[in-house]
């Protein structure tokens, strides 16, 4: 029964009918927020290629939290910037470390916010590779080994999930098992299971004072062109026990959040990353764009394409927003 029997703008006549047949909402729900910790007493500090993104430092995570929570948003990330960087990042498996110390904090402050960590060697080497360096080369196995260091310290200090995002093979199983020898079995693990080599990272590298000193990072993570291999990286993941998956970046790559989603039934993550919340807020600065419309149909659309958390710099604006209706 095609026109002039059949009229799809019957369903669109009134903004309650539109809301009634609506398939996909958006709620703060679905949201995670990352936090970039740093040493020092009262920094909040603009990150300058990331407008409306702080450095903070922990006396003001307690404060943060509490907005945080208030907007409804469930969770949070934690990235931390070292007070010095040496060859197999020390500070990151640190019982005092930047992230260990913002766990606690966010934990006292707010015990119901899940607290989770970006567990990666980036931040704090010295060469700015997300693994040991040996002869010029990014060598595995032996990252792992510093990978299950760091998780333990993170979940000693209470993190909630550890977030590998280094794409060295065999991650998930060695914090896995890292994690179960010391007895922190209901730490969960969201692996950045799908992650490209891509140059829409950054801002983030600015904000998290990480990029390479030499080289790139197309030896670890993914050829933007790759989708068959993206399904070998979940399924690895998911046979190493991960709890959830996550796609990144995520609006050039919806095609695969969506192929991951109908392949594997475990939570989905799409990350939303830097370069894609600064060309918003360039562009909008700019009276280019409406930001507000922009960035919640930039979300619904994670959202649609199938992913069921979307993790992004424009969490609280967003929940904001939202809440507004
Ligand atoms: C690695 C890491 C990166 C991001 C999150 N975790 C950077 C990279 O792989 O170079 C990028 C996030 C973003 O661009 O928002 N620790």
């Amino acid at each position: 029964m095609a026109f002039p029997t059949t009229r799809l703008r019957r369903l669109r006549t009134s903004p309650a009918l539109r809301s009634m047949v609506r398939e996909t909402r958006l709620t703060p729900a679905d949201f995670i927020y990352p936090l970039f910790v740093v040493h020092g007493r009262d920094v909040h500090e603009e990150i300058p290629s990331m407008p409306g993104v702080y450095h903070l430092s922990i006396d003001r995570l307690a404060e943060e939290a509490h907005s945080i929570a208030a907007l409804k948003i469930p969770a949070v990330i934690l990235f931390g910037l070292p007070a010095s960087k040496d060859p197999i990042g020390s500070e990151n498996f640190a019982a005092d470390g930047i992230v260990q110390q913002a766990i606690r904090a966010l934990k006292d402050a707010q015990p119901d916010l899940i607290v989770m960590t970006d567990v990666c060697m980036c931040e704090y080497t010295d060469h700015g590779h997300c693994g040991i360096v040996r002869d010029g080369r990014i060598v595995n196995d032996e990252t792992l080994d510093i990978l299950q260091k760091v998780v333990i310290s993170h979940a000693a200090a209470g993190a909630d999930v550890v977030a590998p995002s280094g794409m060295m093979d065999g991650m998930v199983k060695a914090i896995r098992e890292a994690l179960d020898g010391e007895g922190y079995q209901d730490v969960s693990i969201l692996s950045y299971a799908v992650k490209y080599a891509s140059s829409f990272y950054g801002p983030f590298r600015d904000a998290a004072q990480s990029p390479p000193q030499f080289g790139d990072r197309h030896s670890y993570q993914m050829d933007p062109a790759n989708a068959r291999e993206a399904m070998r990286e979940a399924q690895l993941d998911v046979e190493e026990g991960a709890d959830m998956l996550m796609v990144k970046p995520a609006l050039a790559y919806l095609d695969i959040v969506r192929r991951v989603r109908e392949t594997f039934d475990l939570p989905l993550t799409a990350y939303n990353v830097s370069g894609e919340y600064s060309m918003v807020k360039a562009a909008a600065a700019r009276g280019w764009l409406d930001e507000r419309k922009v960035v919640l149909e930039a979300l619904i659309g994670i959202k649609r394409a199938g992913a069921d958390l979307i993790l992004t710099y424009h969490a609280k604006d967003a929940a904001k927003w939202l809440s507004e209706g």
